[in-house]
């Protein structure tokens, strides 16, 4: 089961031009659309380069490596399928970010 995880206030992430964000184990990119934000994996599956480092194109992140190219929306990779990286859906209440982390484990107080 999925729940919304607030990665901090939206002023306070550093967009160049994804933000790198830590979920549990996890970086993540988050990237501007226009007015809407994205997330998907931030490490490259190809030789782990952060795909918040890369260069936005039509809706698309050129990872800064080797140009592999990765839909904003979906994580899909251009050169193959077996290649994609996860989506996620993020949101913003009071100015905070928050990501839909699959199967996040709530800690016990
Ligand atoms: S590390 Fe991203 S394309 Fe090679």
């Amino acid at each position: 089961m999925s729940r919304w995880v607030d990665v901090g206030p939206l002023a306070a992430l550093k967009f160049s031009p994804g933000a790198p964000v830590k979920i549990e184990d996890t970086w993540l990119a988050v990237f501007r659309i226009g007015e809407r934000l994205v997330a998907i994996d931030n490490t490259c599956p190809h030789a782990s380069a952060p795909l918040c480092d890369g260069t936005v194109l039509h809706g698309k992140v050129v990872c800064y490596l080797h140009c592999w190219e990765f839909d904003l929306l979906t994580g899909a990779c251009d050169v193959g399928t077996e290649w994609n990286v996860r989506s996620y859906a993020v949101r913003t209440v009071d100015d905070h970010v928050e990501i839909e982390w699959p199967g996040a484990t709530v800690k016990p107080s």
